[in-house]
């Protein structure tokens, strides 16, 4: 999960990394007051979870409150590399930047490591500088038993060049910002630029924090970092009903049982639909072992809910949980939306094999619901759910 930068800021002070003051507010006419609480003039931040904010006119110095007023008209409502800004952060400005540094820390999957990546040269650039001179970034390992202590923040100082009269300060930096990394079970954390000001002190003036959420269930206040606005519907009714859905851009719904059924369902279906207007998957969703009746009904109720989705495949390889048991959880989930008012209009495809899939089968022919059709074989299937959703398309 990524942050915006006001909430790495927060996380950032929460563990002593320098950072200004800054609060985050959605309308214009609240950037007065902010601007006013931090002395009369402020910068003003577009809060999108993407980088180049300055360079896209994101980023702004406000020398009034009044003008604190106008750059928040201008930024609210922008729209940054496909994001649009609900939110900017009114920050304190910076005393005079003489120096833009970088520093991060990621977790280096390659290396099964992890990395610190420092640069005297960054700010808006640093991207430019890692291609163009690679020997301008430092990349050090950092040994996941040992960590970062003062010892290993100054081996990173020395790689990176850092000047004397700041090394002390970046060191203090890089442990505090090591703390944040690993208390808050973060991917990465990123600075830049660390600035270093007139009066000689280094500030972190933005950060990037990205935390693992599997590692949300030891924070309860990762919770807040949800961003509701920008979270897909029917995900965020699939998550409340603790279905492992992901929504797609395709035509055809899919349920399936196990992660890897699924994955491949997708991709037959996204064959399987070249022969038929080029319809593609328009979901992942693995209901898992156990597929109760009402697990069924949940998911047919996100799928059908999805109005891209024409048609529906169900495609289940009975294991424990043997095909008779999901044919009943099918018909039923049908009954349960029927009586709780759903209207069920789009044709479903059903394919049972494995365990007890006979048995399955019979109790779908018997109970001969109109929009309900059988293909044996999974090409087959997604060959018709394909052809399905093409036609109503
Ligand atoms: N609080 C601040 N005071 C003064 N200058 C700032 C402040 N925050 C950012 N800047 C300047 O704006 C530049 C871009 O801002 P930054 O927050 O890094 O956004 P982005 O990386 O998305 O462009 C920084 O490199 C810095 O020079
Ligand atoms: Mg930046």
């Amino acid at each position: 999960m990524d942050l915006f930068e006001y909430q790495a800021r927060d996380l950032f002070a929460k563990h002593d990394v320098p950072v200004l003051a800054g609060e985050v507010i959605d309308t214009p006419e609240a950037a007065r007051a902010a601007t006013e609480r931090l002395g009369g003039k402020s910068v003003v931040k577009a809060q999108v979870k993407v980088g180049g904010r300055g360079k896209a006119g994101g980023v702004k110095l406000a020398a009034t409150p009044d003008e604190a007023v106008a750059r928040a008209t201008d930024i609210l409502g922008m729209d940054i590399k496909g994001h649009t800004v609900h939110k900017v952060m009114i920050a304190e400005t910076a005393p005079e930047i003489l120096e833009e540094y970088y520093v991060s820390f990621l977790l280096d999957r390659a290396n099964r490591t992890f990395l610190s990546i420092a640069s005297v040269e960054g700010g808006v650039e640093i991207e430019e500088v890692a291609a163009t001179r690679p020997e301008a970034v430092a990349k050090i390992a950092i040994d996941p038993i040992d960590g970062v202590d003062e010892a290993k923040a100054q081996e990173i100082v020395a790689a990176a060049k850092f000047p004397a009269e700041v090394a002390t300060k970046v060191v203090n930096v890089l442990v505090t910002l090591w703390q944040t990394f690993i208390e808050e079970d973060a991917l990465l954390v990123e600075v830049n630029p660390l600035a270093k000001v007139a009066s000689g002190d280094v500030i972190a003036l933005d950060g990037k924090v990205s935390l693992d959420d599997n590692a949300e269930f030891r924070h309860p206040d990762f919770e807040d970092f949800h961003d509701r606005a920008a979270a897909n519907p029917l995900e965020a009714a699939a998550k409340a009903k603790g279905l492992n859905y992901v929504k797609l851009e395709g035509e055809v719904g899919i349920i399936g049982n196990g992660a890897g059924l699924v994955m491949s369902t997708l991709d037959v279906v996204a064959y399987a639909g070249e022969a038929h207007s080029n319809v593609k998957p328009a979901n992942f969703l693995d209901i898992g072992g156990g597929a109760s009746a009402e697990v069924m009904a949940n998911g047919l109720e996100i799928i059908l809910g999805d109005p891209d989705v024409k048609s529906v495949f169900v495609n289940v390889f009975g294991g424990i949980t043997a095909c008779d048991a999901v044919a009943n959880g099918i018909v039923q989930a049908l009954e349960l939306l029927k009586s709780k008012g759903e209207e069920v209009n789009k044709p479903l495809v059903v394919r049972l094999d494995g365990n007890n899939a006979e048995l399955g089968r019979n109790i779908l022919t018997d109970a001969n619901h109109p929009l309900v059709q059988q293909v044996d074989t999974m090409d087959g299937a997604a060959d018709k759910a394909a052809e399905l959703a093409a036609a109503a398309k």
